[in-house]
This record gives C-alpha cells, sequence and structure tokens, in this order.
C-alpha cells in the first residue's frame, strides 16, 4: 500500500510519521498515537463523534485522511482538554448535566471549543445550528446549549462586556 510520510503538529508536539495513504486521521490519531479520547461513531461524517480541531478549526476526523494533515496543527480532546483551553467548557457540561453516556462529548467540546472562539457573541439558535452536526443520543441538547450559553457569557465578561 503507498506509504507517506507526514510532518505534523498534535497536541502542540512535533512528529514525522510514515502514514499509508488510506489511512483516515482518526484512525492515525487513536491507533498510532493512542489519542482514544476522540470517539468513532457512524465513520461517515455524519454524527460528530470524531469532531477534533485542524489549524482551529472542527474538521470530522473520519473524513480527514492522515495524509492532508501534512504541514497542520491537530488538536485533539486531550489536548484541548490539557492546555485548559476548554476547562470553562468542561466545567459547564459538567455543571448543567451536559453529558450522560459521554460518547458525544470530547466531539461536542471540539466543537463547542471553535464556536467560542470564533462566534463570541453567538446567541442560543446560532449555538444550536453551530453544534447541529454533533448528535447526542441522551441529553435533548438543552443542556448542551445552556453550558455553551454560559461560558460564552462569563467570557464575555471576563472581556470586558456586558454579558448581555
Ligand atoms: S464518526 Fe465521524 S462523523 Fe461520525
Ligand atoms: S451524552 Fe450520550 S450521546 Fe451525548
Amino acid at each position: 500500500m503507498e506509504q507517506h510520510d507526514i510532518n505534523v503538529i498534535v497536541n502542540g508536539q512535533k512528529l514525522r510519521r510514515r502514514v499509508s495513504a488510506r489511512q483516515h486521521l482518526i484512525d492515525f490519531l487513536r491507533n498510532e498515537l493512542s489519542l482514544t479520547g476522540s470517539h468513532l461513531g457512524c465513520e461517515h461524517g455524519v454524527c460528530g463523534a470524531c469532531t477534533i480541531q485542524v489549524n482551529g478549526t472542527a474538521v470530522r476526523g473520519c473524513l480527514m485522511l492522515a495524509v492532508q494533515a501534512d504541514g497542520a496543527s491537530v488538536d485533539t480532546i486531550e489536548g484541548l482538554s490539557d492546555s485548559g483551553a476548554i476547562a470553562d467548557l468542561q466545567d459547564a457540561f459538567h455543571k448543567h448535566n451536559a453529558l450522560q453516556c459521554g460518547f458525544c462529548t470530547p466531539g461536542m467540546l471540539a466543537t463547542a471549543a471553535e464556536l467560542v472562539e470564533q462566534h463570541p457573541n453567538a446567541d442560543r439558535e446560532e449555538i444550536r445550528a453551530h453544534i447541529s452536526g454533533n448528535y447526542c443520543r441522551c441529553t435533548g441538547y438543552h443542556a448542551i446549549v445552556d453550558a455553551i450559553a454560559t461560558v460564552l457569557d462569563a467570557r464575555r465578561k471576563a472581556a470586558g462586556g456586558s454579558g448581555a
């Protein structure tokens, strides 16, 4: 099978690896790097369980090939968590009971992290639209929206905004 060398930064660590042309990024992360926090659900880009960040943008790890990550910076739930970047989101999910089985949670957090970074003024409708590609079978989404809205509000207040 055709192999390629890739240079990639994963959770802040520079790596050089040889990957097969057809290996998906999520399989590379889970199987080669043992970063199993990102889950694999549908494998067809539908459920969002495999959502990670590539160059700060939420992407489906099951739709991207590892070779396409050559030269990119990839952050998984492990990196986002260890860096403290999503500590407030994790705390809010916990406080608002926004997770039950937790299977969707890593992907949901990666998507929510993108939202709070890129759309700090998002309202509840925009939050719902942003997470609409991430399926959750347990929570009914209401608690997840509450958690994300709380974080957006707190970050706006911390940034000196009105928080309204
Ligand atoms: S596993 Fe990638 S979207 Fe479902
Ligand atoms: S918490 Fe179970 S799928 Fe979302």
